[in-house]
């Protein structure tokens, strides 16, 4: 049975910044967030704009045209949910309207969350427990480093929806080859009531590494008993574009990384979290999915603490119409000055309106409320 992403629609929030705006007011040289890092600009997320607010709004565009009585599971990945009990999947199923019969719930293991949940919905297909049904998969995360600290830089947020269905148009997954990797490591954590993540910077790239080989050998060995030796590309999860490179090269050696295409998008969004991988493969296929339909593509997740898998899927008959306006989202965004992003990065309640489709507007009764236009 062939299993895999059938569509993929993402939300970033309304504002951001230039990086090199931000090095200046920083008395760093530009080239190191640009080059050194490879990011042009960054996503700031306005309190409106939570986790709940980017992956609803997300939902609502892969949920387009789509009969949502063909779904039988919601999954969110994420790790910056706003309650620590109510899941943030339970938000989105109320304000979308989506079913009551659906299995609704959350996944978390930092960045690979996203992963582990189309693992869980690409199981439930393949399975047959799905009897026919498809699922929604939702990534979505602010991420937050401290102000001045070295991963200021690499903030960003968003979300990025998918549906997993059998017979997929985008991406067709090679379910039974992945490989994993897991180590109890401090690479990067967020304690309990923290906003901002604490992270063991240069220590995080290395322990990234070192999954990233041993579960890259574990999909090689299970790929050439199928017979599969090749990709055509590969994604990574991208903290920071650089990172994507880096990894390209302890994989292959010192090869050119196609960094245009799979990281556009995040170049100028910044690191989403559990969805930056997702929103590498949008970058890839808005960008080159007609010369890569039957390719197959190579795909990296990686959630720190850790937990990483390789896996691969091939690009689906469809892949070019059912990507081609991914990288709309960025065209009405609003370009915001260094104060401005401080100003927002200190504020605790919701501006009074962003513009956004689906926005968090406070807690009343305890109870958080959204508005939805
Ligand atoms: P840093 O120490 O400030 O930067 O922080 P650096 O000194 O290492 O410089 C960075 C790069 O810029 C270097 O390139 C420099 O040479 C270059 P490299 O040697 O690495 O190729 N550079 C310049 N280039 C051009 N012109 C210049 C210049 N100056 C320097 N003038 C660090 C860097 C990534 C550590 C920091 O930003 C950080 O802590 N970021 C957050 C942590 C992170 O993203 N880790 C990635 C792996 S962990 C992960 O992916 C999981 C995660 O997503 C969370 C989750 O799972 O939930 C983070």
């Amino acid at each position: 049975m062939r299993v895999g992403i059938d569509a993929i629609a993402i939300a970033v929030p309304h504002r951001y910044i230039a990086l090199e705006d931000l090095a200046r007011a920083r008395g760093v040289d530009p080239a190191k967030y640009t080059h050194g890092l490879g990011g042009l600009e960054m996503a700031v997320a306005e309190p409106g704009e939570d986790t709940v607010a980017l992956a609803a709004q997300a939902a609502r565009r892969v949920l387009t045209g789509y009969d949502p009585q063909k779904l039988g599971l919601l999954v969110v990945g994420t790790e910056t949910g706003v309650d620590h009990s109510k899941p943030v999947s339970s938000f989105v199923q109320g304000l979308l309207d989506l079913p009551q019969t659906l299995r609704v719930y959350d996944t978390q293991h930092a960045c690979y969350g996203g992963t582990a949940a189309l693992m869980a919905a690409l199981d439930w297909i393949a399975s047959g427990a799905a009897d026919g049904r498809s699922a929604l998969v939702i990534c979505s995360d602010i991420a937050r480093y401290g102000l001045h600290t070295p991963g200021e830089p690499t903030q960003g947020a968003g979300a990025v929806a998918m549906i997993i269905s059998r017979d997929p148009d985008v991406l067709s997954i090679d379910v039974g080859i992945s490989g994993t990797a897991s180590i109890h490591v401090h690479d990067f954590w967020r304690p309990l009531g923290q906003r901002e993540a604490q992270v063991d910077g240069h220590y995080s790239v290395q322990c990234y590494l070192d999954a990233l080989g041993v579960a890259f050998a574990g999909w090689k060995q299970r790929a050439s008993l199928r017979g599969i030796d090749s990709l055509a590309r590969v994604c990574y999860h991208v903290p920071f574009c650089k990172m994507a490179k880096k990894a390209h090269a302890h994989l292959f050696g010192d090869v050119d990384y196609d960094a245009g295409a799979a990281l556009h998008l995040n170049a100028r969004i910044g690191n989403i979290y559990t969805g930056s991988l997702y929103l590498s493969l949008a970058s890839l296929l808005s960008a080159q999915a007609a010369e890569l339909v039957g390719s197959r593509i190579g795909m990296f997740s990686y959630g720190s603490g850790c937990t990483s898998e390789f896996f691969s899927g091939v690009v689906g008959p469809r892949a070019v119409e059912r990507t081609a306006d991914l990288a709309d989202v960025l065209a009405h965004r609003e370009r915001i000055s260094v104060g401005e992003y401080e100003r927002i990065m200190a504020l605790t309640e919701p501006l009074p309106r962003n513009g956004g489709e689906v926005r968090f507007t406070g807690v009343v009764d305890q109870r958080r409320q959204y508005a939805s236009s």
